[in-house]
């Protein structure tokens, strides 16, 4: 027994030897990173080194990077620690084309958790590294242009009627409807639609397989995420899969199934779906322009798995639906505070659509105040509110004397610029005239990106406007939103990496 007493002292001695043996290397050896280089950060804390706040569910993530901008923006870059790795916060305009476009060869990863053998769907253009990424993104790009948005337009337009009736009887009462919800279910039918070929019909049917995946998708799980985003080698040691086996198993069977059916019946729909089909089948996406053929030979490796190709749809699908949705929401909720803007831009919608004769690809294009309240909107409300990068090779910043180290995470604090008062003036103000050509040519173009830039930045942009568009256009050509009488202000969701409605958006909604 006294034995046994002994070693149980000793083990305990070792352990908390080894415990203080680590306080110590992180307060004094990793918290000295900084320091060392003399760049200026706020003081981290052991274990979370600067994501206190964060981890106490006090700020998200986004709003955390934007606070240390806010009170360190003097600086042109400013060093924190994510958890205990350094990260590199950069402040200047200048120094973010350098990172982002400049020097895109020294930047062009992530380095969030992507593993294809664990997690087949983290094998997505998001996540991807390197020359895997380069493949990918240059194959997708014709997906993109203006000629595939207008093939995909009629899908958008037809969901858009749907969610306008559903809102008919609401309206015709001036009842109170829940917007978030109801958006995220108009984006999820559009988004099912064109990366899966799927009519999955949320709007009619709120318990619709793919808007219950959508809820659990982005259900909280903070330490996941942030070990996905910021240190996806614990992820990767401990082979654990960022996405959920159930909704991994969802996805790809969805995603096995449209194929099936698009091979078997002879379909062609000229969507994403059909664009990961073509890299499945042919190696490559035919341009619409392009009527040459490539010898299929030559191709042949090019050609990727369905896994893959799953991934890909999987993530159009995350990147498509959730951003847009609460786009829209956060409009509508600005256009209900500020009624002069929601009745100029209703009068704006139904001039054009008279012109036009309903609702067309053009008529959306010939909206020039809609593009100014989206654009600030997304100004105000950067659903994705800080970018990142990883540094692959050592480099010299400019202008800061500093040598950046391979592997060292840079974040673009997106939320940062955009609500910053030097940049902005009155930042919470809602002015769509922020985008009027002069303000804009005022404008550093790096300090607006709710896209974000260079030859990584968001390859779904032009379908994203175009949805969060004609989503809006299909509402407010019919129906005048004003607030609810409980209509708190908006409290973003500190578990979320985007900047998504904690609660749900509450407007009263009246025929116009
Ligand atoms: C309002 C809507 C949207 C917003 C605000 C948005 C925003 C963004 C941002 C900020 C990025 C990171 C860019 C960077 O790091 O420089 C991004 C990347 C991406 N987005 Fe979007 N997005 C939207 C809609 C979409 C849609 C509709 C799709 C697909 C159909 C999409 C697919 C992607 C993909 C695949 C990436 C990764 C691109 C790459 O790494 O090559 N997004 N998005």
């Amino acid at each position: 027994m006294a034995i046994f007493g002994n070693y149980l002292f000793e083990f305990s001695c070792i352990v908390v030897s080894i415990v203080f043996g680590l306080y110590l290397y992180v307060k004094y050896v990793a918290f000295n990173y900084w320091s060392s280089k003399n760049i200026p950060h706020p003081k981290p804390a052991v274990p979370f080194g600067s994501l206190g706040p964060v981890t106490r569910g006090k700020r998200s993530m986004g709003e955390m990077i934007a606070d240390v901008y806010s009170e360190y923006k003097k600086n042109p870059v400013i060093g924190i620690y994510t958890l205990t790795s350094p990260a590199l916060i950069i402040a200047k305009p200048d120094l973010i084309r350098f990172v982002l476009t400049k020097e895109f060869a020294h930047f062009h990863d992530r380095g969030v958790y992507c593993n294809e053998k664990i997690d087949p769907l983290s094998g997505h253009l998001f996540a991807l590294p390197g020359a895997k990424w380069k493949y990918l993104r240059t194959k997708f790009t014709p997906t993109f242009t203006a000629s595939k948005m207008k093939q995909m337009f009629f899908t958008v337009k037809e969901t858009s009627v749907i969610l306008a009736a559903s809102v008919e009887q609401s309206a015709r009462k001036s009842e109170i409807i829940e917007v978030k919800e109801l958006m995220a279910r108009f984006t999820t039918d559009v988004i099912a639609s064109v990366a899966f070929g799927i009519n999955c019909n949320s709007l009619e049917n709120p318990d619709a397989e793919f808007r219950t995946m959508g809820r659990k998708i982005f259900e909280p799980r903070l330490v996941k995420r942030i070990l996905g985003f910021l240190l996806p080698s614990v992820l990767q040691f401990f082979k654990i899969p960022i996405i959920d086996e159930t909704i991994s198993k969802f996805f790809i069977r969805a995603f096995r199934e449209a194929v099936e059916y698009r091979t078997a019946n002879n379909i062609v729909r000229k969507d994403f779906l059909d664009s990961v089909i073509q890299l499945m089948n042919k190696g490559y996406v035919q341009n619409d322009d392009d009527k040459s053929s490539v010898p299929a030979k030559e191709l042949d490796d090019q050609k990727i798995t369905l896994l893959q190709g799953a991934a890909q749809a999987f993530v159009f699908w995350i990147g498509g639906f959730d951003t847009s949705s609460s786009t829209i929401t956060f409009c509508l909720y600005e256009m209900a505070l500020n009624l002069d803007i929601q009745d100029r831009l209703a009068e704006e919608i139904n001039q054009v659509l008279e012109e036009y004769r309903g609702v067309t690809y053009e008529s959306i294009k010939a909206m020039p105040y809609l593009h100014k309240v989206v654009s600030e909107t997304l100004r105000k409300y950067p659903v994705i509110p800080m970018l990142n990068r990883e540094c692959e090779e050592d480099i010299e910043l400019p202008e800061t004397g500093l040598r950046v180290e391979k592997g060292t995470g840079i974040l673009i604090p997106v939320l940062g610029l955009h609500s910053d008062p030097d940049l902005y003036p009155e930042p919470e103000k809602f002015d769509p005239e922020r985008f009027n050509e002069e303000n804009i040519a005022k404008r550093h173009p790096y300090a607006y990106l709710p896209f974000g830039e260079g030859p990584r930045n968001c390859i779904g942009m032009r379908f994203g406007l175009l949805q969060t568009k004609v989503g809006i256009v299909s509402l407010l050509s019919k129906y005048r939103f004003t607030p609810s009488p409980d209509l708190k202000p908006i409290v973003m969701d500190t578990a979320n990496f985007l900047q998504v409605p904690l609660h749900g958006v509450s407007l009263r909604v009246q025929m116009r």
